[in-house]
């Protein structure tokens, strides 16, 4: 299974995809704790990825583009991965296309600006895993502690109000033109082309992973 999960910062993608991830046994690509993590090691791509993500803007197409293909020619991903966060642009998903990945189904999380500052801005992770957190709709059992190693929560440095107001805005200037790309994609009759699939993402984490799960015809 190759999937590319959709939506806008905060609407839900990286929590979805941890459901996923174990449901198909597939690796979670995301292209965000990517650069998270060269960040945290200090690398020239993480000191100019920093900045930028910061500053709520996106990171160059191309160097985006170089990183996710030597991330698929990895072993881990001959029986599939889920994208979270990528393609993120136009030249993205043309790359993608262009290299003849095929993928199955596109997600789209659909949640309404209204609600995404306060998930932002209330968000706490555990980096080493990828767990996502919120305090108070999906608070960890002990605050501040990641549920399974107890190791402490953090947040991220571009989840402030200011930068997530510049998020959403580049999300729809540049990415929600996928939307687009994608749904007249899946309708054009080419059978190679991914499913495209809608999911109202405002209600409770397991009823979005539910309607997810049963999109792709998986059960709970
Ligand atoms: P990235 O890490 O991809 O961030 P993002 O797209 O802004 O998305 P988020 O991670 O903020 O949100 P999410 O949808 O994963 O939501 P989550 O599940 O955490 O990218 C960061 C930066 O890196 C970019 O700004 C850019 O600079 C750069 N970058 C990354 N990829 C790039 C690319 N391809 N090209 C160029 N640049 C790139 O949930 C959010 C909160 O809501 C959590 O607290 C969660 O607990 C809570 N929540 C989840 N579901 C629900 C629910 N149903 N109800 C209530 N709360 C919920
Ligand atoms: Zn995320």
């Amino acid at each position: 299974m190759r999937l590319i999960l959709l939506g806008a910062p905060g609407a839900g993608k990286g929590t979805q995809a941890n459901f996923i991830k174990e449901k198909f046994g597939i690796p979670q690509i995301s292209t965000g704790d990517m650069l998270r993590a060269a960040v945290k090691a200090g690398t020239p791509l993480g000191l100019e990825a920093k900045k930028i993500m910061d500053a709520g803007g996106l990171v160059r197409d191309d160097i985006i583009i170089g990183l996710v293909k030597e991330r698929i020619a990895q072993d881990d991903c001959k029986n599939g991965f889920l994208f979270d966060g990528f393609p993120r642009t136009l030249p993205q998903a043309e790359a993608l296309k262009d290299a003849n990945v095929a993928i199955d189904y596109v997600v789209e999380i659909d949640v309404p600006d209204s609600e995404i500052v306060e998930r932002i801005t209330g968000r706490r992770v555990h980096p080493a895993s990828g767990r996502v957190y919120h305090v108070v709709f999906n608070p960890p059992k002990t605050e501040g502690r990641d549920d399974e190693t107890g190791e402490p929560l953090i947040q991220r440095d571009d989840d402030s109000e200011a930068t997530v107001q510049k998020r959403l805005a580049v999300y729809h200037e540049q990415t929600e033109v996928l939307v687009g790309y994608y749904s007249q994609l899946a309708a054009s009759g080419d059978d190679r082309a991914p499913k495209y699939v809608k999911i109202a993402g405002v209600g409770p984490v397991e009823e979005i992973r539910d309607r997810v799960f049963d999109a792709l015809g998986a059960t709970v």
